[in-house]
């Protein structure tokens, strides 16, 4: 629909930013932290860009101070960091490493003594190594109990200064290349065991909102789920079938059971005749029912664009691990679904669908599906970002990529979508994981390539500025 006029955004619309402990802390063994999976992991031969680490990543955990007042000038209402488990538990259960806790500490005072709201992740994809080793981590139902003595531990901390908490990031993404397409730690490839632990996780994610709820910490509590809309690729109706079968096994495979406690039947059904339905105890669906978020968080990058696939059709295919840009090959769920390439979208250039009326889509998807408030907890732009001579940047493409954005966000609320807040990905720039430091999402551009990296000097990009005068305007400026 189109509104003669857009509504504002509400008065108290949480204009954010994003990071993760391991894109941006660095000082991976300092401060008495014990090593994550992902401390491992990057160090196996071929499974990063020319292997790179987070060993010092933007080194965060030295330079927060700095980063926060750059986010004090422009005007941050929010930013959304995680909590790197193991360097507050540096064996995953057990002792406390309260130098850990005291770094969290120090960084929340920091951003509330400039009126900038924090916004908690308490697991962004890594689970300490001990846990891997001991039991298997998310492949044992010991992870419940782990997870929830360590968010029951960071609520009672910070209870009071957080009002938002976001549980598991990206459940989806973690527990599928995890353990399916084995380009993040634990690196296993068998969907038996990935649908258990995706179980576990779902009932840690549940368990953990429960005991927020017991312990009475203010405050609203959820997940953060890469979202990426489906679409069927024409109105051929098995064609729309496929893109049906792809909402339901992509995404309400997740968030039905984060907000109803139960999976959709027919991706259930589905699994059960391949064999790999996960075990669902007694007690389980009790529990999930219990753990329902506050809010639904949306990581948004891009839609996907689905046509039929037979049985004996497209699988998985290759996926581009080693941080060359571009995606390889057409991929696809034989019998459910298969991607297609959309002829009306442009693409960055990572090869990612850009789609900005595919936010909103989505939030009016979410909304009218779950009822619940969204929150987008990230959207950004990955790319080749380069310093000027007169050491500046312009990114007027993320400009024009976040501008886009914000008015989806706006017109999703015109249409009577509850949204909390906004955070970009990311303030500054940061690890992407399998990329190194050549993928760049931030406002902030942080002096530093794979050869060397020098002092790690902060420069405000063009999109710092415009980001500063939207929130300014609270977004009367799109
Ligand atoms: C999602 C993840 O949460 C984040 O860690 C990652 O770097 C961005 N998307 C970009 O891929």
């Amino acid at each position: 629909m189109e509104h003669k006029r857009l509504s504002p955004f509400p008065a108290d619309f949480l204009w954010g930013s994003a990071s993760a402990a391991y894109q941006v802390e660095g000082a991976w063994d300092q401060g008495g932290k014990g090593p994550s999976v992902w401390d491992n992991f990057v160090r196996i031969p071929g499974k990063t860009f020319k292997e790179t680490t987070g060993d010092v990543a933007v080194d965060h955990y030295h330079k927060y101070k700095e980063d926060v007042a750059l986010m004090a000038e422009q005007g941050l209402k929010a930013y959304r960091f995680s909590i790197a488990w193991s360097r507050i538990l540096p064996e995953g259960s057990g002792a406390v490493n309260e130098e850990g806790l005291r770094f969290y500490e120090n960084l929340i005072d920091e951003l509330l003594a400039h009126q900038i709201e924090p916004v908690v992740t308490l697991y962004h994809w890594d689970i300490p190594q001990a846990l891997q080793d001991q039991y298997g981590g998310w492949e044992s139902r010991q992870v419940i109990a782990d997870f929830t003595n360590y968010a029951t531990l960071v609520f009672n901390r910070f209870k009071g200064k957080v009002k938002h908490w976001v549980t598991l990031n990206e459940q989806n993404v973690f527990i599928s290349h995890g353990y399916m397409l084995a380009t993040h730690p634990p690196g296993v490839s068998d969907p038996k065991r990935m649908y258990a632990a995706n179980h576990h996780a779902n009932l840690a994610n549940a368990s953990a909102i429960k005991a927020f709820r017991e312990l009475g910490v203010p405050g609203k509590i959820g997940p953060s789920f890469a979202y990426g809309p489906n679409y069927a690729i024409d109105s051929k109706p098995e064609n729309v079938l496929a893109a049906l079968n792809a909402e339901e096994y992509n995404a309400n495979f997740w968030m039905d059971v984060y907000m109803w406690g139960e999976y959709p039947k027919a991706v259930f059904t589905w699994l059960e005749e391949q064999g790999w339905a996960p075990d669902i105890l007694p007690g389980d669906t009790e529990l999930l029912k219990q753990g329902a978020p506050d809010f639904m968080g949306l990581n948004y990058y891009q839609t996907a664009t689905n046509a039929f696939n037979p049985i004996d059709g497209v699988g998985l295919g290759k996926m581009n691990t080693t941080g060359e840009k571009g995606t390889t090959e057409e991929q696809g769920i034989p019998g459910l679904f298969k991607n297609a390439a959309n002829p009306y979208l442009e693409k960055t250039n990572w090869d990612w669908e850009i789609d900005p009326t595919g936010l909103r889509i989505g939030l009016r998807r979410i909304a009218s599906r779950y009822r619940v408030p969204v929150f987008i907890t990230e959207n950004g732009l990955g790319e080749y970002d380069k310093l000027t001579a007169e050491s500046e940047i312009h990114d007027d493409y993320r400009i024009d990529y976040l501008r886009r954005h914000a008015l989806a966000i706006q017109e999703a609320i015109s249409d009577g979508v509850e949204m909390i807040g906004y955070c970009t990905w990311s303030f500054t720039d940061l690890l992407s994981w399998l990329n190194g430091y050549q993928k760049r999402y931030g406002f902030v551009f942080v002096d530093r390539d794979e050869a060397d990296e020098k002092d790690l000097k902060r420069y405000k990009k063009d999109s710092f500025y415009w980001y500063k005068k939207t929130i300014a305007a609270n977004g009367a400026n799109l």
